[in-house]
């Protein structure tokens, strides 16, 4: 069964052909992100104005890469939240014409959840329970994952998630936009020498990541960086460190079969290598190219959602701060 993925959250305009919820037929990405680079960070007018703009291109090439037509397709999904409206409104409108002039099931697919999804692109054969690892720009998320679409939040974060406080801290350093990439750039020319604090929340798997954002911003502001490179490391280490340790606790706690790490932030080789050392479990990774947004995983939780009967009808909206259960 081949399923066509939208998905226009942020500022990822991207289309998918995948078959069966696990084989990737096409991946598609128009990224937005020298146009908001300029800017420092997405402006969500801008957003939803280019994906209007590059949505029927990159469904086309979508479709062209995979070598299907639209009767070769079984499904439509797309991603209905969270995200900013105007830029979903554009992914879900398109999905829900095309559902409706080829007479194709529609599937509303949660963002967080379809990042976590990125990791059945692969054999697909994951055995449940495990524990979810989701570090994007809006959310840092610790879940046991039960079963398909079955999931309990064990752990969120209380102030910035991963990758905002990863976009913050390399606008502090002025290493410009986005952050995260720019922020493990720059880690690779220093050291983890600068001492920055680490929010353990004791008792609790939540996350706090604003404190260590703000002691590096006191330290700049003091000028008491001599080394951007350093800072960047330094930041980069104590961020991953809490991240790992916390996921590391939850997997030992668990009876998980892995853990599966998803989300942008999950791009950084440093966070993957360090899980994956430190994890008394198998820890699951997706290449990079789809821990950042794409609409692969998009199709490949829409394949899952519509096994259990979860498709939606053309009434369907965008809830711009959907939340995973
Ligand atoms: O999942 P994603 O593409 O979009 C959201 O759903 O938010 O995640 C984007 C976030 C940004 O904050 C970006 O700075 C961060 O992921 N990111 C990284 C890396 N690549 C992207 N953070 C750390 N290291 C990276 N290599
Ligand atoms: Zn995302």
């Amino acid at each position: 069964m081949k399923i066509l993925g939208i998905e226009t959250s942020c500022d990822e305009t991207a289309a998918a052909v995948v078959e069966d919820g696990t084989r990737m037929l096409s991946n598609q990405i128009a990224s937005q992100v020298e146009i908001h680079a300029r800017y420092g960070g997405v402006v969500p007018e801008v957003a939803s104005r280019q994906h209007l703009l590059s949505i029927i291109p990159v469904i086309e090439r979508a479709m062209t890469e995979a070598g299907v037509s639209w009767k070769d397709l079984s499904a439509i999904a797309v991603t209905v939240g969270p995200g900013l409206a105007g830029s979903l409104l554009v992914g879900v409108n398109v999905a829900k014409a095309i559902a409706l002039s080829r007479g194709l099931p529609l599937i509303g697919v949660n963002h967080l959840e379809a990042h976590i999804y990125a990791n059945w692109l692969g054999d697909g054969s994951i055995d449940f329970p495990v524990v979810c690892l989701i570090v994007s720009g809006g959310h840092s998320d610790l879940v046991l994952m039960k079963g398909h679409g079955d999931y309990v939040v064990l752990g969120r974060t209380r102030d910035d998630a991963a990758g905002e406080a990863f976009d913050k801290a390399a606008r502090i350093l002025g290493l410009g936009y986005p952050g995260g990439p720019a922020i493990e750039e720059a880690s690779r020319q220093g050291t983890a020498s600068i001492q920055l604090p680490r929010a353990w929340l004791k008792g609790s798997h939540d996350f706090s990541f604003s404190g260590v954002k703000t002691a590096l911003l006191r330290l700049v502001e003091a000028g008491k960086v001599s080394s951007v490179a350093d800072a960047a490391a330094s930041f980069q280490a104590a961020v991953i460190e809490v991240l790992v340790t916390k996921a590391v606790a939850v997997a030992r706690g668990r009876r998980a079969k892995k853990v599966l790490l998803s989300g942008g932030v999950a791009s950084n080789s440093s966070l993957r290598e360090q899980l994956v050392k430190h994890s008394p479990l198998p820890v699951l990774v997706p290449p990079p190219i789809l821990c950042t947004d794409n609409a692969a995983m998009v199709a490949a939780c829409g394949y899952y959602r519509w096994q259990a009967g979860r498709t939606d009808g053309l009434d369907l909206d965008v809830v711009p701060s959907l939340k995973l259960v």
